[in-house]
């Protein structure tokens, strides 16, 4: 936010120590947090190391030699606008702003920008981000939600950081559960589907764990018994194999069931506010990956060990020199000429690179897969895909409810759309007795952006690796870590800006700033920064957290410093602006965690 007095003293020191015959170390700013005033500062250890090992100057220590070179620069500096004073300690230069014009600045800054406010500078980097890629057949549970808002989330952040960013989804389309399904649906229900987006979709869960029963050997089986699941079994197969020969019956069957999984998972994306680039599916690279196989054979890269009746394998470990065991040897086609999982992803990961010209790439996948995925970079690197270097795993931990864990074979899953409506229910009964001057409609549309807002938060608010017991009265709170928490300080904002009667008008901050002002004004300086880092970092917990902290101190300024009520003039205009500007940072940073930011709760 300060770039220009920053570049304005680099030059100044840049052609200080130019004259003087200096080894200037790159120059590293941090900011320095309220103590009275905000500065920020940048050490010269590094210069002094450079220094010393030139053997330049006295034979002083490194901090005595940073301190003394602090000293200097200080005295070139001289005066520079805005800045009330320089210090040089401990080997550091501080340099200091006027409080008042620190604070009009943050928060002219935010109003001129507004949504803007936080963009980085634009880079020349494609990142492509994956998510929101869960198996056809099946249902759209609560584990998938957390996929596809960590996803979305991080190509919000992505994308506002300054990359040109593409979202991609991947659904897994083929496959023996893919089958499963359609087997049991053409034998015993074929026609009974149900008409709801929803309920079809979830209704394919319940095919599966049918399925799976019938086919299931069982302790004590009667003969008849067994007779009968074998002959399940061989019609599975046989359908397994027709759809793999292109058999149009079954290829029908297949397309028709999964596009009532794929009508569902669009339908959910669009409840969350999720916008697809790129659709990429399963069997879309199944063909396409087998002459990939040829290839590396070709370039020596894959063994093909069919002719002594083995697969096609890489053995990567031994590929790239390793000695120890790390990525072992993985088959990329089996003896009977079908490929695998990993095939596939090689497939997909050259159409990345290839068709969408992407630098790099992010997997938003379960932590289970890390190995799978760490395998197909690795075959990427010795393919000689330079982006493989900039492929990257966001994995993630379970997601279970206070009753136990989920298995999709038995049915036991939190399905999403079942949660979702079950927080909005909550809230709305909770709303109706609160607020009965608000018409019902409304009602319910703020009911649902603080029941999905509450949901969304929770998914983000803990570390991606950490597993999540989902509970809905916690989410719900509207104190603590939550996303009602925080939807509440924009509502809060919002209702004193309408209590007043003008618009904002011009203000100085040079009064007494209580402290909960700075704090506030601090977070809010903060904004563009945990931007960049939460993007380069891949982690959309860093903006999760600071949202909070800003909700925070935003709560604490409305209960202790009064607005409204304020009698001098300059003072109530200036924290009006300062409400507004606040009220602006926590939309942006509601935007980019997919929560939406009601005006009324
Ligand atoms: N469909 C897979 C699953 O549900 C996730 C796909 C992950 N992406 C990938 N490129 N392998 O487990």
């Amino acid at each position: 936010m300060f770039q220009k007095e920053q570049q304005l003293i680099e030059e100044k020191i840049k052609e200080f120590c130019t004259a003087n015959d200096i080894a200037l170390a790159e120059l590293k700013w941090q900011a320095i947090p309220f103590s009275g005033e905000w500065g920020f500062s940048t050490s010269f250890f590094q210069t002094a190391a450079n220094e010393a090992k030139l053997g330049k100057g006295n034979k002083a220590p490194v901090p005595q030699k940073a301190q003394e070179i602090a000293e200097q620069v200080k005295s070139q500096l001289g005066s520079v606008a805005g800045i009330s004073h320089i210090e040089a300690v401990k080997g550091y230069v501080n340099i200091y702003f006027k409080t008042s014009d620190y604070a009009h600045r943050v928060v002219d800054e935010v109003l001129a920008n507004g949504t803007e406010f936080g963009r980085g500078d634009v880079k020349p980097e494609t990142v492509m981000v994956e998510y929101a890629q869960p198996n056809t057949h099946h249902s759209f549970h609560i584990g998938h939600a957390r996929n596809t808002i960590l996803g979305e989330v991080l190509a919000r952040l992505v994308e506002f950081a300054g990359y040109k960013t593409i979202r991609a989804s991947y659904p897994g389309d083929l496959g023996l559960g893919v089958i499963t399904v359609m087997w049991m649906y053409e034998k015993f229900y074929k026609g009974q589907e149900p008409t709801g987006v929803h309920e079809r979709g979830q209704w394919l869960l319940k095919l599966y764990v049918e399925a799976n029963q019938l086919l299931e050997k069982k302790e004590n089986e009667t003969p008849e018994q067994t007779s009968q699941r074998e002959a399940y079994e061989a019609e599975r197969r046989d359908m397994y194999r027709k759809w793999d020969a292109g058999d149009e019956y079954v290829r029908e069957l297949w397309r028709v069931t999964r596009e009532w999984s794929l009508e569902e998972l669009r339908e959910v994306l669009h409840m969350l506010d999720v916008k697809m680039d790129v659709w990429f599916y399963e069997s879309d690279v199944d063909e396409p990956s087998k002459a990939i196989v040829d290839e590396l054979i070709a370039r020596n890269i894959a063994d093909d060990e069919r002719p002594n009746g083995g697969a096609v394998i890489v053995k990567i470990d031994e590929k790239l020199g390793l000695t120890k065991e790390k990525y072992r040897t993985n088959v990329i086609l089996r003896g009977d000429g079908t490929t695998l999982y990993l095939t596939k992803d090689l497939a997909l990961a050259k159409v990345k690179f290839e068709q969408y010209h992407v630098d790099r790439s992010i997997y938003v996948v379960d932590s289970r897969q890390s190995l799978h995925l760490q395998q197909a970079f690795a075959i990427l690197k010795l393919w000689g895909f330079p982006q493989s270097e900039k492929c990257y795993h966001l994995g993630y931990g379970f997601v279970s409810l206070p009753e136990g864990a989920m298995s999709s074979r038995k049915g036991r899953v939190a399905i999403f759309k079942e949660v979702y409506d079950e927080a909005i229910k909550r809230v709305l009964s909770v709303e109706a007795e609160k607020s009965v001057d608000i018409p019902a409609e409304e009602r319910e549309k703020i009911a649902a952006q603080i029941g999905l807002g509450a949901l969304v938060y929770s998914m983000l608010s803990v570390d991606n690796n950490k597993d999540i017991v989902f509970n809905i009265e916690e989410a719900l709170s509207f104190d603590g870590r939550t996303g009602p928490y925080i939807q509440n300080a924009h509502v809060r904002a919002t209702s004193i800006l309408k209590k007043s009667t003008f618009n904002l008008q011009p203000a100085t901050f040079d009064y007494e700033l209580t402290k909960q002002e700075i704090e506030l004004i601090e977070q809010m300086s903060q904004f563009p920064q945990k931007v960049q880092q939460a993007a380069e970092e891949y982690r959309p917990l860093i903006m999760a957290m600071y949202a909070y902290e800003l909700a925070n101190a935003f709560h604490s300024f409305y209960h202790a410093v009064p607005v409204l009520q304020t009698e001098n003039e300059n003072v109530k205009n200036a924290r009006l602006r300062l409400v507004a500007a606040a009220k602006q940072v926590i939309v942006n940073a509601l935007r980019l965690l997919d929560i939406q930011a009601p005006v009324m709760m």
